[in-house]
C-alpha cells in the first residue's frame, strides 16, 4: 500500500489532534472519517512490556495520571483518564495497546508507527512491533519512524518488506540524520525531517535517490501550500481537514 498511497500523503498527527485527544481510538477512528488516507501514531513499551500508544515519557500532560509510563503496568495505566484534558466530551477515553488500534483501524487506512524508545534505545520495542504488526497481517499496512535508527535496523531485521522513516530532528542537531551519515546509519525509505528543514533542496536530494520526504509538523495552510508546491512527498499534520481543504485548492 506505500506504493499506491496518494501523494502528497496527509498523515493525521497522533490521529486527527487538533480535533480529539492525541494517541486515542477517538483521534484514529475520526482520521478515518475525515478521509485521512494514513495516520503517525507513538509507540512504547509499559513496565511489563506491552506495547501503548502515547507520545510523552511522562504520563502528566494528557491524562490524570503521573510518572513515567515505562515504569507503569499496562493494567494501571489503562484505569487513567487520556481525553478529559482535551475536552470533556471525550473523557473516559483510554490509552490505547497498539494491538487495539491495530484491530480497529489497522485494515482501514496505513499507519506510521514511530518506535519512541528514546529513554530506553535497547529495549525490544522494536522486536515487539514487528511481530504485533505480523500477527495483524499488516506488513503492506505500516511503515516504521524512529529518530533511533538503531531501532529501525532492528524493526527491519524482522520485517524486511516494511518501509522505514529515519525522523530527523530539527537544525543542527538533525543534520547528519538528513544527509549521507544518516543513509550509512539506516538503508530507509523516507526521510523525516522537521518542517522548517523541509527546503525544496533537500527534496530535490532525496527524490534524487528515490527516497521520499514527510515532513512533520505541518498545521498552517501557507506553509502546506509551500511544501505542496515543492513537491513534498507527506504531511504529518493535526488537522488534515485543513490540508484537504489546501489541496482541493492546488488541483494536485
Ligand atoms: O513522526 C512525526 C512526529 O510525530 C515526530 O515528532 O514528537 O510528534 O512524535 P513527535
Ligand atoms: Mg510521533
Amino acid at each position: 500500500m506505500y506504493q499506491e498511497l496518494p501523494r502528497p500523503t496527509i498523515f493525521a498527527h497522533r490521529g486527527s489532534k487538533a480535533h480529539a485527544p492525541e494517541n486515542t481510538l477517538a483521534a484514529f477512528k475520526l482520521a478515518v472519517s475525515q478521509g485521512a488516507p494514513a495516520i503517525e501514531l507513538d509507540a512504547k513499551l509499559t513496565s511489563d512490556g506491552e506495547i501503548v500508544v502515547f507520545h510523552d515519557q511522562t504520563l502528566n500532560r494528557t491524562t490524570n495520571g503521573s510518572g513515567a509510563v515505562g515504569n507503569t503496568p499496562l493494567a494501571a495505566l489503562k484505569e487513567l483518564d487520556a481525553g478529559a484534558h482535551f475536552s470533556q466530551a471525550f473523557k473516559g477515553e483510554k490509552i490505547p495497546t497498539l494491538a487495539e488500534v491495530f484491530e480497529t483501524v489497522g485494515h482501514l487506512l496505513f499507519i506510521n508507527v514511530e518506535l519512541t524508545n528514546y529513554a530506553t534505545p535497547r529495549d525490544v520495542l522494536p522486536e515487539k512491533a514487528a511481530a504485533l504488526v505480523a500477527k495483524f497481517g499488516l506488513q503492506q499496512r505500516v511503515m516504521f519512524s524512529s529518530f533511533n535508527h538503531i531501532a529501525l535496523q532492528r524493526a527491519h531485521q524482522q520485517l524486511p518488506g516494511v518501509p522505514l522513516g529515519l525522523l530527523a530532528l530539527p537544525g543542527m542537531v538533525g543534520a547528519a540524520a538528513r544527509s549521507w551519515v544518516g543513509r550509512r546509519w539506516v538503508d530507509y525509505q523516507a526521510i523525516h525531517p522537521e518542517v522548517r528543514d523541509a527546503s525544496p533542496r533537500l527534496i530535490h536530494s532525496a527524490h534524487r535517490r528515490g527516497r521520499r520526504v514527510h515532513v512533520w509538523t505541518v498545521n498552517q495552510r501557507a506553509v502546506m501550500l509551500r511544501l505542496f508546491q515543492a513537491g513534498v512527498d507527506g504531511i504529518f499534520t493535526d488537522d488534515p481537514p485543513l490540508a484537504f481543504s489546501v489541496l482541493s485548492e492546488l488541483d494536485i
